[in-house]
């Protein structure tokens, strides 16, 4: 292995090379995190005494993010997707065989240190799983040679950059294209018509348009961008447009394949953003899974640089100044709640803020900020280019356009999917090459789980609204394993700020695992409908709002899932609170009925 530098060398390089910002305390442990596994106590204290915050601050952003350390991980770090759909293609088994081999228990660096095996959260490549990233790098299809094969290779110590380039091969599998996937790049075509036809009028188009958010909640785009535009200008044009492309969602990747293959529009359609409302800067929030996507979208934004469609006085025009930064998340999925997303950005713990005031008058640095997601900035700039009718002419009336759905699962053909707002469900199965389906997730582990008797519901905000995942569940699974593997992810990716997400979310995972392992009554089954509600009507932000969906949708939905596994007709204690007395007893020498809980002894 190549010597590495003196950590202190390395962090006092960091700092100096960006005048020690502090927002940029993320990226800084980034960068540490991937040069020496984890974040050495020096560059702690150095960071905090550059950057003037408390060492402890600093422990707080490590320990919120799933990629950072404080102890060393092995030289090659190895993370298992640990998404449904990954378990469905066999992970598990892939990945004791990989402990087997290279002699190492999952969550722990073997003894030499070399490699580390351990699962995170989906990481965003469900069309191709099972998946895992490998020091940040992603391999997908994996199978029994591929894990041999890395096994080998760990074992030789062969550099990453040795590795076949095929094991890094990320496909984009984009099946169906409509309006937006069909057309070729905007290549600055949007930007010329706002210069040309003037930004009231290129506005109006986008609002005409009836373009809505593609996160998730659909918002409508073009009056977010007005109460920016209409914010406070105390500091002129000192608006900022994140794009949001922390894409967590389980079964989620369709932001993955437009930033892979569409990402000069999405640059084009921040920078229109930008000339509508007045921002000089912008920043491109990039999930930490997609590292390996860093480097080709750096150089599209030098290239867009080149071309005079970033940067100072864009198309010669003077004034029009934008440019765009790329912040790589660390494996929180709350961080693509939009204000977690900005403390992020801010270099802070991603805890959701207290809302209002809302980003676009109060957002990054508490400056008026636009936050969409890369699917709507794309569909923003083909509307500038091509017009409101364009766009309008397909979907429905209250959710014009196309959606992109990442469709994962039991289908023959998994990947990407265009199609207009209004598809029903039954005709994206149908195309998917889907048969004998039991059940579709759609919208992700914060979604809705269908059954077939609503197959014949669309895909569109008056009806089943989605941020894009498409998860199809055959005959002959057991439901009850997505409940479980949701209800873990969402324990796991609680921030923990209240109370209701932080500690219902552990409640309704026990109560979950309870039952999968048959040792429920009837009265945990009321449990988890009592503690799930709780849950979603009293959590701060989306992620405890949504986080019991997955249990009340299935307990109203497919309530044998449950039943099948229950042993007990009534209560049945988690563990035996009487037994566990026993020390107390012996203790205090009694052993009469009184100091039993029990009444049958
Ligand atoms: C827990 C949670 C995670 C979210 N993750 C994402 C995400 O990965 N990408 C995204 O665009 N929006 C995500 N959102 C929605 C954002 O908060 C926000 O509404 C969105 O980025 C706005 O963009 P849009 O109007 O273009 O949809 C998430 C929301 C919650 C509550
Ligand atoms: S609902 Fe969960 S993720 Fe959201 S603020 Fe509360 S603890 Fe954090």
């Amino acid at each position: 292995m190549v010597a590495l530098p003196d950590p202190e060398d390395f962090t006092r390089e960091l700092l100096v090379a960006s005048n020690s910002d502090r927002g940029r305390l993320l990226q800084y442990l980034h960068a540490i995190q991937q040069r020496y596994s984890h974040i050495p106590e020096t560059s702690v204290h150095q960071l905090a005494l550059a950057l003037r915050l408390s060492e402890s601050r600093i422990r707080g952003v490590i320990g919120f993010y799933s990629f950072l350390h404080d102890t060393p991980r092995g030289d090659y770090d190895i993370l298992f997707s640990d998404s449904i759909t990954d378990h469905m293609l066999g992970s598990r088994v892939l990945l004791g065989d990989l402990c087997t081999r290279l002699g190492v228990e999952p969550g722990l660096p073997r003894a030499d240190g070399r490699v580390t095996v351990d699962v995170t959260s989906c990481t965003g490549m469900c069309d191709q799983g099972p998946a895992i990233l490998i020091n940040g790098q992603a391999v997908t299809r994996l199978d029994n040679f591929r894990i041999s094969s890395i096994a080998a290779l760990i074992e030789n110590l062969t550099p990453l950059d040795e590795w076949p380039s095929e094991l890094f091969e990320v496909q984009d599998n984009i099946r169906r294209a409509d309006i937006l996937l069909s057309r070729g790049s905007c290549g600055g075509g949007a930007l010329r018509a706002l210069v040309e036809k003037g930004a009231d009028t290129i506005f109006g188009e986008i609002a005409t348009s009836g373009l809505r958010g593609r996160g998730g909640a659909g918002f409508n785009t073009a009056m977010k961008w007005k109460f920016c535009r209409a914010a406070r200008d105390d500091e002129m044009n000192d608006r900022v447009v994140i794009c949001n492309a922390d894409e967590g969602e389980p079964g989620t990747f369709k932001d993955r394949v437009l930033l892979n293959s569409h990402a000069d529009d999405v640059f084009e359609g921040m920078t229109l953003c930008a000339g509508i409302i007045g921002a000089r800067h912008g920043y491109l929030y990039l999930r930490g899974e997609y590292l390996y996507m860093k480097h080709a979208l750096e150089e599209t934004l030098a290239q867009r640089r080149r071309d005079g469609l970033l940067g100072q006085n864009i198309l010669g025009q003077a004034g029009f100044d934008f440019d765009i930064e790329i912040h790589l998340g660390a494996g929180a999925y709350v961080c693509g709640e939009e204000s977690a997303l900005i403390e992020s950005l801010e270099g802070k713990r991603g805890v959701p803020r207290v809302r209002p005031p809302f980003p676009v008058t109060h957002g990054y640095l508490g400056k008026p900020t636009v936050v969409n997601n890369v699917e709507t900035f794309m569909a923003a700039a083909k509307i500038a280019l091509e017009g409101a009718n364009w766009f309008r002419a397909v979907g429905t009336e209250q959710s014009t356009g196309t959606k992109l759905h990442s469709i994962s699962g039991d289908c023959d053909r998994p990947g990407i999917y265009e199609f207009p707002f209004g598809v029903s469900i039954q005709q994206v199965l149908e195309e998917c090459g889907a048969a004998d389906t039991l059940a579709v997730q759609v919208a992700g582990a914060a979604g809705s789980t269908i059954p077939p008797a609503e197959f014949h519901r669309s895909i569109a905000f008056e009806d089943i609204s989605s941020g894009g995942s498409f998860m199809v569940f055959g005959r002959h699974r057991d439901l009850l394993d997505m409940v479980q593997n949701f209800s873990r992810f969402f324990v796991h990716e609680s921030c923990g700020f209240c109370t209701p997400c932080r500690v219902g979310g552990v409640l309704l995972k026990d109560l979950v695992d309870k039952v999968h392992a048959g040792r429920a009554g009837t009265a945990d089954i009321q449990e988890l409908h009592r503690i799930g509600t709780v849950v979603k009507l009293t959590s701060h932000c989306g992620l405890g709002t949504e986080a019991a969906n997955p249990v009340l949708d299935t307990l109203g939905k497919f309530p044998s899932i449950y039943e099948k596994h229950l042993t007990q007709a009534d209560y049945q204690p988690a563990f035996d609170l009487d037994a566990a007395l026993q020390d107390a007893r012996d203790l205090s020498g009694r052993d009469d009925a009184g100091a039993h809980i029990r009444t049958d002894l």
